[in-house]
């Protein structure tokens, strides 16, 4: 038989791993409450100054982005959604590094590709691409659509 002091340490242990793994699952979004998590995070970008970059270097004369002041032009492809695309320009993975690529030189990406080199430095397509990622539906979709997991 199991000496009582024994079996009295055991359920301590057990009470204490459970409260561990409760905080955990509550940490991890096992709650359904918790905000969906942004596909990537960009080290050092910052979404808000993305935001107002993208007008300041003229982004909106060419593409419609969700958030951002009188971006609704058409020249380009709409940014709606950004998270959620599988490619840039239908040829590259839609992955942090080649969208800062992209963002600084998308002649060099693909040539002869309408959309300019408008001179961006490496801080400032970070910050652009953290916002770019921040976008993760289309505002045109249904409200309930809004808080879909992905
Ligand atoms: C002169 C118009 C023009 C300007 C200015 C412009 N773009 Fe573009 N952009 C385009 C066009 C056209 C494409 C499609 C290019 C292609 O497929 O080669 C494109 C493609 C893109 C893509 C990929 C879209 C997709 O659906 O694959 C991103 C992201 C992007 N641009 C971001 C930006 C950002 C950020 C800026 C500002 C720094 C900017 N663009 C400035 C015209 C422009």
């Amino acid at each position: 038989m199991i000496k009582r002091e024994t079996f009295k340490q055991s359920w301590k242990q057990t009470l204490v791993l459970l409260a561990l793994l409760a905080c955990l699952a509550l940490a991890s979004g096992c709650n359904g409450l918790a905000e969906p998590k942004p596909i990537y995070d960009i080290p050092g970008g910052d979404m808000d100054r993305g935001r107002q970059a993208m007008t300041e270097y003229g982004c909106t004369a060419c593409h419609t982005i969700p958030g951002v002041t009188r971006a609704d032009a058409t020249v380009g492809p709409p940014l709606t959604g950004w998270a959620k695309r599988a490619s840039i320009a239908g040829e590259f993975p839609n992955t942090p590094e080649n969208l800062i690529a992209w963002i600084q030189d998308p002649q060099a990406m693909n040539p002869g590709s309408i959309m300019p080199d408008v001179g961006v430095p490496d801080a400032v397509a970070r910050d652009m691409s953290a916002y770019l990622y921040s976008l993760k539906w289309n505002p045109a979709e249904p409200p309930w659509r809004r808080n879909e997991k992905w």
